[in-house]
């Protein structure tokens, strides 16, 4: 992974989120309500504030769920290419991320 450097920290906000902080604070809270809206992050970095609710989808409707309930942006290509290579460890093969 690129080494970012402070400059560039400061630049872009790279403050990455813990996938820890995101299953204790934030996934229990919206479990029950997944399946009703779209999560959008325009600022997803390595996508750790979206992709961990991935894990309590099934394994076989992971892909229609990332399809029609998941979007995903950010500014640098790296982190976009970082976010692709975590939804593949959740089974979202990447042509359904471009
Ligand atoms: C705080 S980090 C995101 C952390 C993210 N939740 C994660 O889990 O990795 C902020 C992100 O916003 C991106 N960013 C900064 N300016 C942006 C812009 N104008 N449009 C889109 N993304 C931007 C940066 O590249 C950086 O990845």
């Amino acid at each position: 992974m690129k080494d970012w450097s402070i400059k560039e920290r400061r630049e872009f906000g790279l403050h990455l989120t813990s996938i820890d902080i995101f299953k204790e604070y934030i996934l229990l809270e919206i479990q029950e309500i997944l399946y009703k809206y779209t999560w959008v992050d325009f600022f997803c970095g390595e996508g750790n504030l979206i992709l961990p609710m991935l894990e309590v989808v099934p394994k076989n409707k992971r892909i229609d769920f990332f399809k029609e309930h998941i979007f995903l942006y950010d500014i640098q290509k790296e982190m976009v290419e970082k976010a692709i290579e975590n939804a593949k460890n959740y089974g979202i093969p990447s042509h359904r991320k471009k």
